[in-house]
């Protein structure tokens, strides 16, 4: 339905999971899609797949970015994917009891990343009067999730208050900026899935192509009304 032929997506964190259905999403449209990991061998491994081009590099290394965008030529698409998913997203403790040098990992790759991202892709935008940026984020940055997850919140919450701001200051220019909240996944442990399951209205937890599904809507043209948005996917577990 929806026609991403001629466009580019950059996809970051796509080398597994949500990201790579993110992509695979995407590439199924028709769009040239650059699929980046940090880890290269899984950014190659998606690609191939898809028929896509993998470019490996660290979302939060600002000179990294700007010669993968500039490597690239054009961005029509940037999803803001990379992140600490699972285990990472947790620290096992109270934010009292934590350390300042423990709130880089979670606030570093979810929030600087996605700055340096989107700053590297913006001017080519709007140059050319057109772009999608869409941001992963997460029910611990629009509700907040638990015990723990206090740096990773600030994090998700972060990127979802740029995605407003770019809606903002970017909406004459043809550029739409939007946030999608995940709940929980279907790459938890499979004794947690089992845990939350019945508490999710849906009765089941949220896979990749879920996220893929309205990732490609938000790229696509028909979605040029929407921006500033956040959109929750998590089966009607967090109401808005
Ligand atoms: N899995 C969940 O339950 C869940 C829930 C809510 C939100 N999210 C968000 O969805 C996104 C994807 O989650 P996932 O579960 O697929 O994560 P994942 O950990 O399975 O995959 C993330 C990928 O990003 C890559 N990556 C990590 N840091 C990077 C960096 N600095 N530069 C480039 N690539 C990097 C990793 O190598 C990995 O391949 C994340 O932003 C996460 O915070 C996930």
């Amino acid at each position: 339905m929806f026609d991403l032929t001629g466009r580019t997506a950059l996809v970051t964190g796509a080398g597994q999971n949500i990201g790579a259905g993110i992509a695979r999403a995407l590439a199924s449209a028709g769009a040239r899609v650059l699929v980046n990991d940090l880890r290269a061998e899984r950014a190659a491994e998606v690609a191939d797949g898809i028929g896509a081009e993998p470019v490996a590099f660290d979302v939060t290394d600002r000179d990294a970015v700007l010669a993968a965008v500039e490597q690239a030529g054009t961005v029509d698409v940037l999803v803001n994917n990379a992140g600490n998913g699972g285990a990472g997203s947790m620290l096992p403790k109270r934010f009292m009891e934590t350390e300042p040098d423990e709130w880089a990992g979670p606030m570093e790759v979810n929030l600087q990343g996605v700055l340096f991202c989107c700053h590297a892709v913006l001017p080519g935008m709007v140059e050319r009067g057109h772009g999608r940026i869409i941001t992963i984020s997460s029910a611990a940055g629009t509700h907040g999730v638990g015990i723990g997850f206090a740096p990773y919140s600030v994090g998700k919450g972060g990127s979802l208050s740029l995605m407003r701001s770019l809606a903002l200051e970017h909406g004459r220019q043809g550029i739409t900026a939007n946030s999608v909240a995940l709940g929980i996944m279907d790459s938890v442990r499979e004794e947690t899935a089992a845990a939350l399951r019945g508490s999710i209205p849906v009765g089941r937890l949220g896979s990749p192509d879920d996220v893929g599904a309205a990732c490609l809507w938000l790229a696509s043209d028909e979605a040029s009304w929407v921006t500033g948005q956040t959109i929750g996917l998590n089966g009607g577990a967090f109401t808005s």
